[in-house]
């Protein structure tokens, strides 16, 4: 289906294999809090190793000021991560772009690649010296791979080899199963504050969903677009008439836009501000609606429960609030009961995930939080679309 050379295919022994990952993973004192992106990577570091690799691994951290290397951007956090995991060495190196020695059974792990000038601006001289590093370019960075940077994009342009890891492979195929060849009934679930980030991956979605389910400050939007009120909730009262138009095409494709019909409101953004559930017709001019109400989540759950596949992305309420997580939480357990080709992407998805201990029955997690918007949007990812390229020289 895809036409990039793959890692898994190429004789890596003795070669030198440098894999672009993407560890920007959240930090706590040092410590990572959210292993999710290293987890994810381990396959992939296995196979060099064992093909015999001489493997260095790369990555960003944050967006630190290029030129300009401090303490809280090192990767150190991840190199002690990466350590839990493998037998061989692992060695955090700082100045690599001149050269370094490395040998079979062992790994060596670059700083943080933002801290070096001209990674933002993919610039050529930097790409180069990537490039000359290694004979073998690897990019397994999805979650990265819609920066065209130095280390995602001018690298693979310039070096020997260039291919896909094992993980960029299965979050392409897993993505393009449930976009382009989905069982259905396909429903998605785009959650989240805003509709302004996520109105291209609704109107991708309306053409292709059969039930498309907002959440969040978007679902208020959605709801003031019918005439509901909304009071003081969140909403984007400019795009009102972007969501009376995606309303009405998803209708004329067929297909559903099914809005709350109960909210749970509060009156101050606040874990103690006291919830009420209320009808959603019956929000008053000072509510908030922070959650969807218990025969919303029903309502949701039974067309989850019907689908043939899902697409996840955001939480449906303020489910970090306890009092307002009950419907994020409903809606969680309906996908993971789901026997449906489930696919969740996003960093407050993951988050859901998580606290929801769902994480073994979804099929499909992505490491991809902008990066999985922007493939649902059907954008080109241009780390991809380099690797496409040089597969045809
Ligand atoms: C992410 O976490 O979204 C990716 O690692 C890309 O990071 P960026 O948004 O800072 O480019
Ligand atoms: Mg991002």
């Amino acid at each position: 289906m895809l036409k990039l050379l793959k890692m898994a295919d190429l004789d890596l022994k003795g070669k030198r294999v440098l894999i672009r990952e993407d560890f920007n993973v959240p930090l706590k004192d040092g410590k990572v809090t959210s292993d999710a992106r290293i987890i994810a990577a381990l396959p992939s570091i296995r196979l060099a190793l064992e093909k015999g690799a001489r493997l260095m691994l790369m990555s960003h951290l944050g967006r630190p000021t290029e030129g300009h290397f401090e303490a809280k951007d090192s990767l150190k956090p991840i190199v002690d991560e990466l350590k839990l995991h493998f037998d061989v060495p692992v060695r955090l190196v700082a100045n690599y772009l001149d050269g370094v020695d490395i040998g079979e059974n062992e790994i060596v792990v670059f700083e943080n690649v933002r801290c070096n000038k001209g990674e933002k601006a993919n610039n050529d001289s930097l790409a180069q010296k990537m490039a000359a590093l290694c004979d073998i370019y690897v990019n397994d960075a999805f979650g990265t791979a819609h920066r065209a940077q130095a280390s995602t994009h001018g690298v693979a342009k310039y070096a020997k080899t260039a291919c896909a890891g094992p993980l960029l492979v299965n979050e392409l195929e897993a993505l393009t199963r449930a976009l382009n060849h989905p069982r259905k009934p396909l429903v998605a679930i785009v959650g989240g504050s805003k509709v302004s980030t996520k109105l291209t991956v609704l109107e991708t979605l309306s053409d292709k969903v059969d039930q498309l389910i907002v959440g969040g400050g978007i679902a208020n939007t959605f709801m003031l677009a019918t005439g509901l009120q909304i009071g003081k909730s969140l909403v984007e009262k400019d795009l009102v008439d972007a969501a009376k138009k995606l309303l009405q095409k998803v209708t004329q494709n067929g297909a559903e836009i099914p809005l709350p019909i109960d909210v749970v409101t509060g009156k101050a953004f606040s874990e103690s501000t006291p919830a009420e559930t209320k009808a959603a017709m019956q929000v008053l001019d000072d509510d908030m609606i922070f959650d969807i109400g218990p025969k919303t989540a029903e309502k949701f759950a039974k067309i989850i429960a019907k689908a043939g596949t899902i697409i996840w992305n955001g939480p449906v309420g303020v489910f970090e609030f306890e009092p307002f997580s009950k419907g994020t939480e409903t809606v969680s357990r309906a996908i993971a009961d789901s026997n449906a080709f489930s696919i969740a992407g996003g960093g407050d998805t993951l988050a859901a995930v998580d606290k929801y201990a769902i994480k073994n029955k979804i099929s499909y997690i992505s490491t991809g939080g902008g990066a999985f918007l922007e493939f649902v949007e059907g954008k080109t990812l241009p780390a991809v679309e380099i690797l496409e390229q040089k597969a045809q020289i």
